[in-house]
């Protein structure tokens, strides 16, 4: 018989083939997230990818962070896609960008941006990859004079050549490289497992009110929003990929400007600005024509993309231009019916609903919070982050 002590001398072997053998099955039960044959968080249709490359995605993570990316080095893209309001920005209407600029447009979230077929609001981008460019180059966003100007100033910043080399080999830093690490990182941003997915899609009954379960009924339901904003039998992206007119544009661009304008110059700060000196320095919102300028179709006036529902209570200002403030409002929008005019959705007209209905949307809407990824912190460094967004427009001596 073996003593004791020969006995618990096998039990650290033991432990250490239990745990080898424990991480092999869970491998292949739930490879980890961008692994090869990588399953999606809860919810979330199966992987536009087989796997992601881990250098390509940390390299990503730098440059979105990195604020010297821009022409005075002030603005990162996670300045405007703040990681804690689930990559959007809730602070102003409309994005503010370079030196206090206003874009005319609300920034999206870009959680589970892998699973679209075009980009921005209108859809005028096809490539994830390609993207980065325009607010790289936009005068108004990162400001980078020319493509060659933006490459020879990342060329120039501590170790992004070497980081460059080791993600991309041979082809080291140029133009498609910077856009498919940043698309990379971008990739890595899913973001699922909410409590309706976990009613939904792993049968926890318990995991919604009812409430929010009233809430999905009437928006599978009477209220037709599910005509629009998808949701699948295995899964849910809460969108169509589709482009359709609610009004909200329509609205914007007939109604004549008002002599002066509120201007958020950074959070909570609003002055009030001579419609004519604003148009001087900001483009102005109601030239947006939405889908229209990219297809030239009529029917495309005023029609925008289908955002997303997931974590749309973290999202707030909501529509292209922000105009609604809470997603109260938003249901009020639509119980109305929308914005009429000739071009408006066939698919939107007055709902009727109870303020009990209004109610119970808003919580269903709420319970769609998930996950966020792992990765939300910005990398360590001065130049390297976005917490300080509005306080820190000013240029840091150091970045
Ligand atoms: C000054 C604010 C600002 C900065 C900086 C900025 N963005 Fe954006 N981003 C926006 C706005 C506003 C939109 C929507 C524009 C539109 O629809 O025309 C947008 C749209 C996007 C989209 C499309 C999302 C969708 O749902 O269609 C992606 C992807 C994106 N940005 C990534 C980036 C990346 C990567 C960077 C950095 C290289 C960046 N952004 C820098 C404000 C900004
Ligand atoms: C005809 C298609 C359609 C229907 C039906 C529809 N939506 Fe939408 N939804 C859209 C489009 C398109 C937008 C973007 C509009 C814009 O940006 O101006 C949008 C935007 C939103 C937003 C703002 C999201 C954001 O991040 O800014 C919310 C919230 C929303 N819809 C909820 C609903 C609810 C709730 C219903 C049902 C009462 C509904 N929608 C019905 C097409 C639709």
């Amino acid at each position: 018989m073996k003593s004791l002590s020969e006995k618990s001398a096998i039990i650290p072997f033991l432990i250490v083939f239990l745990s080898v053998v424990g991480v092999a099955i869970a491998s292949l039960i739930r490879p980890a997230a961008g692994g090869v044959g990588a399953l999606p968080p809860l919810g979330l249709p199966p992987l536009p990818y087989a796997s992601l490359d881990t250098r390509k995605v940390e390299l990503g993570r730098l440059l979105f962070f990195d604020r010297r990316l821009s022409f005075n080095h002030t603005m990162s893209c996670a300045m405007c896609h703040i990681p804690t309001d689930a990559f959007a920005s809730t602070q102003s209407a409309t994005a503010i960008g370079m030196e206090g600029q206003s874009l005319p447009r609300n920034a999206p979230s870009l959680l589970n941006v892998a699973y679209q077929k075009t980009f921005f609001f209108d859809g005028r981008e096809t490539s994830l990859a390609a993207q980065p460019w325009s607010p790289l180059l936009s005068s108004i966003e990162m400001a980078n004079p020319s493509v060659g100007f933006a490459i020879d100033n990342i060329r120039k910043l501590a170790n992004y050549e070497s980081l460059f080399k080791r993600a991309f080999g041979e082809r080291g830093l140029d133009m498609e490289t910077v856009g498919e690490a940043i698309a990379e990182y971008e990739k890595s941003l899913l973001s699922g497992n909410s409590r309706f997915d976990r009613w939904k899609y792993a049968g926890d009954l318990t995991a919604l009110s009812d409430q929010e379960k009233r809430g999905f009924k009437l928006f599978t339901g009477k209220a037709g929003c599910s005509a629009c904003h998808l949701v699948g039998e295995q899964s849910a992206l809460f969108s169509d990929d589709k482009f359709h007119a609610t009004g909200i544009g329509y609205k914007a661009s007939v109604f004549a400007p008002p002599p002066t304008h509120e201007v958020e110059l950074e959070a909570g700060k609003i002055t009030k600005v001579e419609d004519a000196d604003l148009t001087a320095v900001s483009e102005r919102k109601h030239n947006d024509i939405g889908r229209f300028a990219v297809t030239l179709d009529p029917a495309d006036r005023w029609a925008y993309k289908t955002p997303s529902l997931r974590n749309v209570a973290l999202t707030f200002p909501y529509m292209h231009d922000g105009s609604l403030k809470t997603l109260a409002d938003v249901i009020d929008f639509y119980n109305a019916g929308g914005i009429d005019f000739d071009g408006k959705s066939p698919l939107l007209h007055p709902l009727g609903l109870s303020e009990q209905d209004k109610s119970d949307l808003v919580e269903f809407l709420k319970s769609l919070t998930g996950d966020h990824p792992a990765a939300l912190e910005p990398p360590t460094g001065s130049c390297l982050t976005s917490v300080e967004k509005q306080s820190s427009m000013s240029r840091d001596p150091q970045c």
